[in-house]
């Protein structure tokens, strides 16, 4: 099949890299003429593990191509994959649907046959009514049909979560579509995952509510983690003990500093504006947020305490700044509140992150990425792991840390406390 993937961000370019592997002709558009060229060059712009594999397989089969030419891509396509970003407005929260909007005008000018639209970018319920009135000011109903598909892939491990996926929704109740959509999505049920097929409300709803549900888990473990803490309680054994539960699951139920990322907070406050907008009250997902916002506080709070209020010319090292591991993207990771807030008290920050230097903190005086665990850990006071990544997980930090007096915070409960005590260092965890 031919598709045009508009967008080439996380998900436009997982997916185009999958669809193709899968054995369609693809072309992946994006207004971003650098990031074409760079692609077209073999430079994968984000860090995603398998993808730069994958993208340069199926660029050198002649499968997967990149354009910044929308009209040349639509005209090639019989399915358009709408992958552009929908981030909060910065006031209201509600989802910012301008690059979606602008992306359904182009099209509308450029279709030439007929075509299924897909937004596979996270939109709320109505968008895809919205995009279909702006797409018949300018084409008949018989060029088009708009399709809910969203994406359910996790950074980090998007490949295998494409391919693999737990479902594939498909919100449409347009026939010729479904067959369509079926066999595109053939090799990938063929495996034995469940196609599910609703109205297209239904598919947006179900993307919000899923990532409002799953926030809605780690912010509820976290206050477990919280009672933990002051009731001597290691929390590592009650998730364990509720996980085990199958109408529970284990997944999800790890304490840490909090969600982030580029989809848990802008959805869970987009899915309140549009409840508020439909007169309907989503007490428990206002909750979640709340629940999260205090969580980042409470990380602060709680370095302060273990620096003992004293953070001027602290030097504090931060293991990981990404929001989770596996992944590059710094979008709401807690590392962006924390790291200015402690430089503005006087700290002297340290950082290493696997997937690089980032440029959110560049701006600051204090601010010191190193390409080394061991030359950010050498002087510090304080080490926060912040992000649990692989090569954190087996460090002799006495081995390596100068300072003879030196903190462990670890966020993501990595290491034992029997551990750390018997190598006589301070360590602090969540939720034990
Ligand atoms: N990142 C995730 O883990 C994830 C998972 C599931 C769903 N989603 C949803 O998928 C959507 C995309 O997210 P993302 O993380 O891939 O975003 P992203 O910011 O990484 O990528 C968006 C891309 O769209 C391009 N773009 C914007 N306007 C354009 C236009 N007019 N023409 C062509 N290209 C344009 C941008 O240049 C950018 O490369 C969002 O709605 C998000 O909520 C994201």
């Amino acid at each position: 099949m031919n598709l045009c993937i508009i967008g080439t961000g996380y998900v436009g370019l997982v997916s185009g890299a999958c669809f193709s592997d899968l054995g369609n002709n693809v072309i992946c558009v994006d207004k971003d003429e650098k990031k074409i060229n760079n692609l077209k060059e073999g430079i994968i712009p984000i860090y995603e593990p398998g993808l730069e594999e994958l993208v340069k397989k199926n660029y050198k089969s002649g499968r997967l191509n990149f354009s910044t030419d929308m009209k040349y891509a639509i005209n090639k396509s019989n399915i358009i994959f709408i992958c552009v970003g929908t981030p909060n407005k910065k006031r209201t929260y509600e989802a910012d649907l301008s690059q979606v909007y602008k992306v359904s005008k182009v099209i509308a000018q450029y279709i030439n046959k007929f075509k299924i639209i897909i937004t596979k970018s996270t939109v709320p319920i109505t968008t895809g009514d919205k995009i279909e009135n702006i797409i018949k000011r300018k084409r008949s109903k018989k060029f088009f049909s708009i399709v809910s598909n969203p994406e359910f892939l996790r950074e980090g491990e998007a490949i295998r979560d494409f391919m693999y996926p737990d479902r594939v929704v498909i919100g449409t109740n347009n026939k010729k579509s479904i067959k369509i959509l079926k066999n595109l999505y053939d090799p990938i049920v063929k495996r034995g995952i469940k196609l599910l097929i609703t109205s297209r409300r239904s598919a947006e709803l179900i993307k919000y509510a899923s990532n409002a549900f799953l926030a809605t888990k780690i912010s509820y473990i976290n206050e477990i983690a919280n009672l933990c803490e002051k009731t001597n309680v290691n929390i590592e054994d009650v998730s364990i003990g509720i996980g085990l539960d199958q109408r529970i699951g284990s997944r999800f139920l790890r304490p840490g500093p909090g969600y982030g990322g580029s989809c848990f907070p802008k959805d869970t406050r987009s899915i309140l504006s549009t409840a508020k907008k439909f007169k309907t009250k989503l007490s428990i997902i206002e909750s979640t947020v709340k629940s999260n916002d205090y969580r980042n506080n409470l990380m602060l709070a709680r370095i302060t305490k273990i620096l003992k209020n004293r953070i001027k010319n602290k030097r504090i090292t931060f293991l990981g700044v990404t929001f989770k591991p596996n992944t590059d993207d710094m979008r709401e990771s807690l590392s962006l509140k924390l790291i200015p807030k402690l430089h503005k008290s006087g700290a002297i920050i340290n950082y290493y992150d696997p997937s690089g230097k980032k440029e959110e903190f560049k701006k600051f005086k204090n601010v010191f990425f190193s390409n080394k665990i061991t030359s950010a850990c050498a002087k510090s006071d304080l080490i926060i792991i912040h992000t649990e990544w692989n090569e954190f997980k087996n460090l002799n930090f006495k081995k390596f840390v100068k300072n003879k007096k030196f903190i462990i915070f670890d966020m993501r409960n990595i290491y034992s406390h029997n551990k750390m005590m018997s190598n006589n260092i301070n360590y602090f965890a969540v939720g034990r």
